[in-house]
């Protein structure tokens, strides 16, 4: 299972660098050509760093993305009556609904940063060259930041999550694509199969760094629009 995993991941990397090379030539109005041809200051990016840069693209906006839906739909079947205000008021829930559930589902568990200067936070002292973590789901459930941080709430406002990272230089360059796919997603979704629920809890992925979810069992009554 590893040995393909990483065979995949070389063959991707293969398949960008091939075509980060035909973009440094043949521009186009695309990502990979922006990429590629970017020069900030002098400084370009080296194939090496466009290859890792399109990975990180694939794996943020992939897992990130569809484990908010996952553990949404979950939270929304175990919250009828949340799911119930949604759907009474799409248009007006909708976005609220979609920052509560990266919130609530905080799919990004830490990310870790380097002290660069002496300083305290919070009453504690670091210095430099040290490791700090922060928990966006601990952060994402701050008593001192939101009332009844336990409360799974489609109309939460304000809701000043960090799921997608604190503000500054590395706040997701995908949010606002994450904040439309979540959305038409669930609109489809209710629009398709209004009376799907999950079943049981979700088997959940093994891993300390995504809240990710493997498997959700799910029940619905089919209707012609869902063939
Ligand atoms: C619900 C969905 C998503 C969540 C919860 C999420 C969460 C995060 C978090 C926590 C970070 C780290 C911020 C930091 O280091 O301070 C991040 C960075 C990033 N995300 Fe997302 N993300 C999501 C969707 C996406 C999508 C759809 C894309 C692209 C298509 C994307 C691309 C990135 C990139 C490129 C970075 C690195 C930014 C940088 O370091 O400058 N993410 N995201």
């Amino acid at each position: 299972m590893l040995t393909s995993l990483l065979v995949k991941a070389e063959e991707l990397t293969a398949l960008v660098s091939e075509l980060a090379e035909f973009r440094r030539t043949t521009p186009a109005d695309d990502v990979t050509s922006a990429l590629v041809n970017a020069n900030v200051d002098g400084e370009a990016l080296t194939p090496a760093e466009v290859a890792s840069f399109f990975i990180l693209l694939v794996v943020a906006g992939n897992d990130t993305a569809r484990n908010t839906m996952s553990l949404g739909l979950h939270a929304l079947t175990e919250y009828p009556d949340q799911r119930a205000l949604w759907l009474a008021d799409p248009k007006g829930s909708g976005p609220s609904a979609v920052e509560e559930m990266v919130r609530w589902c905080s799919p990004v568990v830490w990310m870790r940063r380097t002290v660069t200067r002496s300083t305290e936070l919070a009453g504690t002292r670091l210095e430099e060259g040290e490791k700090v973590l922060i928990y966006y789901n601990s952060a994402n459930r701050d008593e001192d930041v939101f009332a009844n941080p336990y409360d799974f709430d489609v109309r939460r406002s304000p809701n000043p999550h960090v799921g997608f990272g604190a503000a500054g230089p590395h706040f997701c360059l995908g949010a606002p694509l994450a904040r439309i796919e979540i959305g038409v997603m669930f609109r489809q979704l209710f629009e398709r199969l209004p009376d799907i629920v999950s079943v049981g809890e979700p088997d959940r992925l093994r891993s300390t760094f995504i809240n990710g979810v493997k498997h959700l069992t799910c029940a619905f009554t089919p209707t012609p629009l869902s063939r």
